[in-house]
């Protein structure tokens, strides 16, 4: 099984996908949480991420595009995964489908998940209270969900026109989102094909 989660920053794809991965049995590849491990390793890559990610913008298509080649590399993505945060904009969604198409290893479903900007500040605030991620205070978190506006709304529309797309309400419990989820996956979820 090999799954897209998209969705604007704090609409719960990473939440999604820890459970996701527990019940399908695949990983979850986060390109965030690469990054966020690059900066704290304090890695030249690290590096060089740090100061754009605290911005709210994105890193360069070439440095995540090596990223996630590198992970999905390793063997126990052999089976399947959960990309959380991958594509996000036009020419990150043509590298994957490339990487994709030479891989042999066509995606099996693309899932929106659906929550209204209101919805989404008032979440990331709470955590932004709690765990003070750097790039989760209220400016930051405005010019994310611009930028997700701008270069991610696309990467929606190429999926739609491909026929790939499924949509879910992301309101409600994590139990509640993650059961219309697993509703709509192709009937092949939780096998290792
Ligand atoms: P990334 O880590 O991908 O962050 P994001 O997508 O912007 O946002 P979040 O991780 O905050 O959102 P999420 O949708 O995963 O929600 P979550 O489950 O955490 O990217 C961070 C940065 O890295 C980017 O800005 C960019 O700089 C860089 N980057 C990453 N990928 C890149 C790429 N491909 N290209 C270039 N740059 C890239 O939930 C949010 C909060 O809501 C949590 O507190 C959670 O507990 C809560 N919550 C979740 N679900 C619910 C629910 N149902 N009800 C109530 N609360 C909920």
């Amino acid at each position: 099984m090999r799954l897209v989660l998209i969705g604007a920053p704090g609409s719960g794809k990473g939440t999604q996908a820890e459970r996701l991965t527990v019940a399908l049995g695949i990983p979850h590849i986060s390109t965030g949480n690469l990054l966020r491990a690059a900066v704290a390793a304090g890695t030249k890559l690290g590096r060089e991420a740090k100061a754009v990610m605290e911005a709210g913008k994105l890193v360069s298509d070439e440095i995540v595009l090596g990223m996630l080649e590198q992970r999905l590399a390793e063997p126990d993505a052999e089976a399947g995964f959960i990309l959380d945060g991958y594509p996000r904009n036009l020419a990150q969604a043509d590298a994957l489908d490339r990487l994709l198409e030479r891989l042999a290893q066509p995606l099996d479903s693309v899932v929106l998940i659906e929550v209204p900007d209101q919805v989404i500040i008032d979440r990331v605030e709470s955590r932004f209270r709690i765990e003070g991620r750097a790039d989760d205070d209220p400016e930051t978190v405005r010019h994310r969900l611009s930028v997700y506006a701008e270069q991610t709304a696309p990467v929606v529309a190429h999926y739609r026109a491909l026929g790939e797309l499924q949509m879910v309400d992301g309101v409600g419990s994590v139990d509640a989102v993650l059961a219309r989820i697993m509703a709509i996956l192709p009937a092949s979820a939780g096998t290792t094909d």
